[in-house]
């Protein structure tokens, strides 16, 4: 039997259900906040991704899905939303047109793990992406969307926040951070060796117990930024206090994608193992004029969907819509066209074989509908439809035009 990949998932009822609830909550809240959908493609030019999240990060270096196409274009499924939005911000020249821009999108992301709970191959990002706006008052308040976003969908949370610096501070941090790393550098994993040349950065937030042991007495980013790096940090946790959002500063969050200046951040939660990111982001000042832009500031995040999609509470469903069923085969005709009016106003189920009243009220209970319509021999004669209202028990007959 030929089955689903490995790490890919096919969402059926009632999961699927959560699924659109999640994207339609998560949405509606972004508009409220200025942000405008739009769709971009799956499939990109590899060198996008190269260019964009790194070509050291794990995920350009081992986890791409890529390949030569029929035209013989170097291409990859995208494995994260953010490059593919700045390319389309670019192409379409609003880099030129000044002010602010905001997006949101929603759609499958592809990185070849090794999957486990919380960890797939394919697996879908909500995210937002604001361009032209510096002040970092414009972080804090995309962390609060958030924050509303988890807050309506019932998910606790905890914030994981640090600084990356900018051109000014970050050499001369990552210059200490090297120094630092060489002097260790015999007690460090292999991985954590190469990086030192390759990405030095992400050597701190390295797995391996014993390379976080002697990581102890690295250098800490937050005290060698620059005077802004350090005055807009200080606003943001200074936000984050005066709101009473839950956080915690975590000079070791480097993310995985090489792109960020200044905030970063991650949401965590302690209900869903060991992947415990259910949101990350952050500010990425560099990234349009690196793609070939106007320079632009852009902050922006991601959240998981599939990791929140088991902790998702959606609001109790009451009964709905009507069912319609028939005791003799010649009512069927006057049903289906019942139906069809009916369906402009509400859901509604029919069916088609000839079952006596209680297992049409059984039927309709195990839908949940609000009515069960029945037409029987007397209703037919009559031109009338019996109807029960199940949540109040009211039975009556009425004519079939009226209903
Ligand atoms: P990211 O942290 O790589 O950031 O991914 C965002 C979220 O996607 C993660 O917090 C996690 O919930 C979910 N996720 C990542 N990998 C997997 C996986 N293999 N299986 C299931 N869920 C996963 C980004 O992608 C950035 N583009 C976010 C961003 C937008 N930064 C600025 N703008």
């Amino acid at each position: 039997m030929i089955q689903a990949l490995r790490g890919m998932k096919d969402i059926i009822p009632p999961e699927s259900e959560r699924f659109l609830y999640l994207l339609k909550t998560a949405g509606e809240i972004a508009r409220r906040y200025g942000y405008d959908y739009i769709e971009t493609p799956l499939l990109e030019e590899t060198a996008l991704f190269k260019r964009s999240v790194g070509e050291s990060s794990d995920i350009v270096g081992k986890e791409m899905y890529q390949f030569i196409d029929k035209g013989g274009h170097d291409v990859c499924l995208r494995p994260e939303g953010t490059a593919g939005v700045v390319r389309m911000f670019i192409q379409n020249k609003l880099d030129r047109k000044g002010g602010v821009h905001r997006f949101y999108y929603h759609g499958p992301m592809f990185r070849y793990e090794r999957p486990q709970k919380g960890r797939l191959r394919e697996f879908h990002q909500f995210g937002c992406e604001s361009f032209g706006e510096e002040s970092v008052y414009e972080d804090f308040t995309i962390i609060l969307m958030i924050k509303d976003i988890f807050d309506a969908l019932g998910i606790g949370y905890t914030i994981k926040i640090n600084s990356l610096g900018c051109p000014e501070c970050m050499p001369g941090y990552r210059e200490s951070l090297v120094s630092h790393l060489n002097d260790i550098r015999d007690g460090l994993c292999e991985d954590c060796q190469r990086r030192i040349e390759t990405n030095p950065i992400r050597v701190l937030d390295c797995k391996v117990e014993s390379c976080q042991a002697l990581l102890k007495e690295a250098p800490v980013i937050t005290d060698k930024l620059c005077e802004i790096c350090d005055r807009d940090f200080r606003t943001l946790v200074r936000l984050l206090e005066a709101h009473a959002l839950p956080y915690e500063l975590d000079p070791k969050l480097v993310r995985g994608l090489d792109y960020y200046t200044r905030t970063a951040f991650e949401f965590v939660s302690d209900e869903v193992g060991a992947q415990s990111a259910i949101a990350g982001g952050g500010r990425y000042n560099r990234l349009v004029e690196f793609l070939g832009g106007k320079p632009t500031p852009a902050v922006g995040f991601a959240l998981g969907v599939e990791r929140i999609l088991d902790l998702v509470k959606m609001p109790e469903a009451g009964r709905q819509g009507i069912y319609l069923g028939v005791m003799v085969p010649e009512a069927l005709d006057t049903v289906i066209d019942l139906a069809h009016r009916k369906r402009k106003e509400t859901k509604v189920f029919t069916e088609y074989a000839k079952r006596s009243l209680k297992a049409h009220l059984k039927a309709a209970d195990r839908l949940r509908a609000r009515y069960c319509g029945v037409i029987g021999e007397d209703e037919m004669k009559a031109g009338e439809i019996w109807v029960k209202d199940l949540e109040t028990k009211e039975e009556k007959r009425i004519a079939v035009d009226l209903f």
